[in-house]
């Protein structure tokens, strides 16, 4: 936590410019994801809103080294297989590191995707960045999705969890969230089961108390949260 209790994660809605950084997120968070997310598509979808977590005090140094790094690594891997690839890995190997780039963005630390369907606010994806975990971030993007779903009056928060991921059940019973039924094989890399999980009416007197009590315990443990959902 900061000096000022100010929490060093801010919250924002994600742009354009930040999808290099949210897709190598969900590579790391979501490795055996097939296709990948066409974060570009979800962008424009009149029924997705998505957040991320940005880190207040990076430099803009290491801002453009993250951006740097996957600029790099992305020119190889969008390059379609056979020579072109070989012959910009062999230039790559043989030329100087492209300059670093003025920063125009944030680094970012977590994301979370919601759909926005009927009465419900769907959670699709949520993870933060593997060496920032334990942090209060997931917690903060569990906040901002919840304050979205509440900003739409929707009914309910829902989702899919596999059943064996007890870190994110944990984090999301925390947060009100009850296991209410279970797809069978619904993950395909390994035909595990997902559990359905909900909160209750997210306007109810109880969980809007229940809710307040737990924003305000996040901001006592980590910090006053910028959060521009
Ligand atoms: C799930 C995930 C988003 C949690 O993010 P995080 O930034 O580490 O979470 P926080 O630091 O805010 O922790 C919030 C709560 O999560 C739970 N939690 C976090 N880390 C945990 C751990 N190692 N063991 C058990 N519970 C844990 C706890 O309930 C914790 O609250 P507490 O600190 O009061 O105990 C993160 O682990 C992640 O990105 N995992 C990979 C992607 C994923 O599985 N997403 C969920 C798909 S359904």
């Amino acid at each position: 936590m900061a000096d000022d209790n100010q929490m060093r994660y801010a919250l924002r809605p994600m742009r354009e410019p930040d999808i290099p950084q949210v897709a190598a997120l969900e590579r790391e968070a979501f490795p055996t994801t097939w296709p990948p997310t066409s974060f570009r598509h979800e962008l424009k979808s009149s029924i997705a809103r998505y957040l991320v977590a940005w880190d207040t005090q990076a430099t803009e140094r290491e801002v453009n080294e993250a951006i740097g790094a996957l600029t790099n690594s992305q020119d190889v891997a969008s390059l379609p297989l056979g020579l072109g690839k070989v012959g910009a890995l062999v230039r790559r190997l043989f030329s100087r590191p492209a300059p670093p780039q003025p920063a125009e963005a944030d680094l970012l630390v977590g994301f979370v995707g919601v759909w926005f369907m009927v009465d419900e606010a769907h959670i699709t994806s949520i993870a933060s960045k593997e060496s920032h975990r334990g942090k209060g971030i997931g917690e903060l993007l569990l906040i901002g999705a919840t304050e979205l779903a509440h900003l739409h009056k929707t009914r309910l928060v829902t989702l899919e969890c596999r059943v064996s991921n007890t870190v994110a059940q944990n984090l999301y019973k925390k947060y009100g969230f009850k296991i209410v039924g279970r797809r069978k094989g619904y993950y395909q890399d390994n035909g595990e089961d997902a559990f359905i999980m909900s909160t209750d009416p997210i306007e109810s007197p109880e969980y809007q108390r229940a809710f307040g009590d737990l924003r305000r315990q996040h901001s006592e443990r980590w910090g006053v949260s910028s959060r521009y959902v």
